[in-house]
């Protein structure tokens, strides 16, 4: 039987063929760029991306001035749809420089119909286009247009399949984004995940432990598991397993150190899963728990599912269990019908909370969603005010709790020499906080004792322990 995944690789050897010629032309290996938007799951797809493109022989390097360029679009916002335009503005001058560059666009954006026409109209020099749902083709859609002199345009509206062990080109050798599940079912009015992702769809367990088995011979130390809601995750399998047990199951596997997840829905968190949190020598001391609003009106019309009441009761129970939790969370300003009161309500639960840090965001109006349809958009100025206040209100409470560990000494996961001072390595807390201290790039990957002797706010400066 010829499966896709077969197909697939007959189609990266037969890209590879061509890529292979036109190298030899240029007396050089073909180059390739890609610039990941939006979400951790963009990001592990691009990893994908990387694997197929360096199968058919494609070289990495660092810019735009590459021959394979590939944006991998998000679409929650409407700042990074203008993003993408942007940028694809500044390719059509490289294109003249060098006819032979291909250019890919992909992910979230793709899936919207008025988002390929205008591509389709206004940029005619982007050589192909796909969406969420097939990119495991890539390597199909590469051979297509380097055979050919057309465009590709190919975008499912449905998710058909799960294609398991295609090639992939990991950005580090210790950690590793590992999906478990695809889609959302949630449908929050003011989101368009659901609309560019699809259904939710669960990976077999059995395929995601065999995944990070092979993670973890390979050298990987910590797993980050990936799905919009993992705490709905296994549902609807033939064989149904909870996400808590299949926690308990990566944890089995040696080699791995370290196990995160995002996203957690407050609506299903299960007391099995702060369970875990609380017994697990392996899963991290770190929760991402959205709120997006405090008040319970707003979040009965973003369609979320509790109330403010129950998101204190929730957070209040895994703090009992795990005192010293690191909690994370979104939030959302301006949405829709917010008043003063309602914005009030979500700074209470922030100070009631007290979250190590906050993603705040502004709401974006997203076409094709609920909340685009309803009255009462709150007018820009009002927003941008209340998001100062809130962002001030989450740095004050975030550089206070973050500081609780100052003068203890943590094990640290360093992930790389420090970008501002090559002098210092730069890491990570089990509880997601980040670390820098003196060394060089051998600790790379390691995990080691560090002294936290000093808090900056939202990061440490410590010392190797002694
Ligand atoms: N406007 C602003 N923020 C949004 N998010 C999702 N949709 C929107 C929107 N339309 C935020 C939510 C979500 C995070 C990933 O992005 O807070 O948790
Ligand atoms: Fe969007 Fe809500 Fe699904 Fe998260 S849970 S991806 S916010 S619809």
């Amino acid at each position: 039987m010829n499966s896709e995944k077969e197909k697939q690789f007959d189609y990266m050897k037969k890209a590879g063929e061509i890529v292979k010629e036109r190298a030899s032309k240029k007396g050089r290996a073909l180059t390739y760029f890609i610039q990941t938007f939006g979400c951790q799951m963009n990001a592990k797809d691009s990893e994908k991306f990387a694997g197929i493109l360096e199968e058919i022989g494609y070289v990495a390097t660092d810019g735009e001035d590459a021959d394979f360029v590939l944006y991998n679009t998000c679409t929650v916002r409407e700042n990074a749809n203008l993003k993408v335009y942007g940028r694809l503005g500044v390719l059509k001058t490289k294109k003249k420089k060098n006819p032979e560059m291909l250019i890919a666009v992909c992910g979230c954006m793709m899936q919207e119909e008025e988002v390929r026409e205008k591509i389709r109209q206004s940029y005619p020099y982007v050589d192909i286009v796909f969406g969420t749902h097939n990119i495991y083709k890539l390597a199909e859609l590469v051979y297509d247009r380097l055979s050919s002199q057309k465009r590709v345009i190919d975008v499912y509206d449905e998710a058909t399949m799960i294609v398991e062990d295609l090639p992939q080109h990991r950005k580090y050798s210790f950690k590793a984004g590992v999906n478990i599940m695809f889609g959302c079912n949630n449908f929050c009015s003011y989101c368009k995940v659901p609309y560019v992702r699809g259904r939710e769809r669960s990976r077999k367990a059995e395929d995601i432990l065999n995944e990070i088995k092979d993670l973890a011979a390979d050298g990987v130390k910590e797993i980050m598991l990936l799905g919009q809601n993992v705490n709905s995750y296994g549902k609807t399998l033939e064989e149904p397993i909870s996400f808590a047990a299949l926690l308990k199951e990566a944890e089995k596997i040696e080699g791995i150190e370290r196990i995160r997840f995002m996203t957690s829905h407050p609506k299903d968190l299960s007391d099995e899963l702060i369970e875990v949190l609380k017994n697990s020598k392996k899963v991290c001391n770190h929760l991402h728990l959205p709120l997006q609003s405090g008040s319970s009106k707003i979040l009965k019309d973003m369609n979320r599912h509790y109330t403010k009441e129950d998101y204190l009761a929730l957070v209040e129970k895994i703090k009992t269990a795990n005192p010293d939790i690191a909690l994370t969370t979104d939030i959302i300003v301006g949405f829709p019908g917010e008043t003063e009161e309602d914005f009030e309500e979500t700074i209470d639960v922030v100070r009631k909370v007290k979250f190590d840090s906050a993603f705040t965001f502004i709401y974006s109006k997203r076409t094709g969603t609920p909340a685009a349809k309803m009255e009462n958009q709150i007018p820009e100025d009002v927003v941008k005010s209340r998001f100062d206040r809130l962002l001030s209100e989450v740095q004050n409470i975030s550089s206070e709790v973050v500081k609780r560990y100052e003068g203890k000494t943590l094990p640290v996961l360093i992930e790389q020499v420090n970008e501002q001072d090559s002098s210092l390595v730069s890491g990570r807390l089990s509880n997601n906080t980040v670390v820098h201290f003196e060394g060089d790039k051998s600790l790379i990957g390691q995990i080691i004792d560090v002294k936290l002797n000093e808090c900056k706010g939202f990061y440490y400066l410590g010392s190797v322990a002694e």
